[in-house]
């Protein structure tokens, strides 16, 4: 039996007919068997970070965090907003990293899309959010790349994307965020296959206790 593993999705964009969005649930609909991707739909629920609150943080930021910690992989699909990404994501996703040794987003094999109206499809949000993937300690996909420019044209009159090429550019990285979830976790995170004295940089860890996760 194949190894099944859980994705947690996340829109970038809480607006109510939001493309990213759109992506994202169409990414859960091709989803392979051997995959679970569950959408977390309470991000405009996160009040603005407050470091005062880290240690005790809303029940919403415990739900976000949990849902993460217990998700294998991570899929995010995220609008561009002045060459960056939302607020409302970075937003999240440091609430989710605090406090200090206690980020939910260790370790976690991820995989990108962008979708916007323009031309250029979210690219430059996406190197942004790579860049914040580094002092994460998160794992990103590199390819296929799933950039969607001009999704206004590649949808139908009831929200459905019609494009066979993303189509068949989500469900590529699909397999790819499956493959690389299970080489990760065969190769980074089993303790049997490296030992932390052999290979400390190689085993994600808990900052604050020192011990494996
Ligand atoms: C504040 C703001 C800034 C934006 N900046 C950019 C940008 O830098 N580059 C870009 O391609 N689109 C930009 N856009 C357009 C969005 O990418 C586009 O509206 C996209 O559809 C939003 O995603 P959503 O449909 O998932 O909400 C911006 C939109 C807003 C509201």
């Amino acid at each position: 039996m194949k190894n099944i593993i859980t994705v947690l999705g996340i829109s970038g964009s809480i607006r109510k007919n939001s493309y990213n969005t759109l992506v994202l649930n169409t990414a859960q609909k091709l989803s392979p068997e051997n995959m679970e991707v569950m959408v977390f739909g309470r991000l405009g629920e996160i009040p603005i970070f407050n470091q005062d609150y880290e240690n005790n943080p809303p029940e919403v930021v415990v739900d976000f965090k949990n849902q993460i910690k217990s998700a294998d992989a991570i899929l995010i699909s995220t609008p561009e907003y002045n060459y960056s990404i939302p607020g409302v994501l970075k937003n999240a996703i440091d609430w989710a990293s605090r406090p200090y040794g206690d980020s939910a987003w260790e370790g976690k094999p991820a995989a990108i899309m962008s979708a916007s109206s323009g031309m250029m499809g979210g690219v430059r949000a996406q190197l942004n959010l790579r860049q914040i993937f580094i002092f994460l300690n998160m794992f990103p996909l590199n390819r296929p790349e799933v950039i969607v420019p001009e999704i206004s044209k590649k949808i139908d009159s009831n929200e459905n994307l019609t494009d066979e090429h993303t189509k068949e550019k989500i469900k590529e990285l699909l397999d790819a965020l499956y493959k690389w979830t299970l080489k990760l976790k065969q190769k980074v995170f089993s303790p049997e296959d490296l030992t932390t004295e052999e290979f400390p940089y190689h085993h994600a860890y808990n900052r604050r206790t020192k011990s494996k996760i």
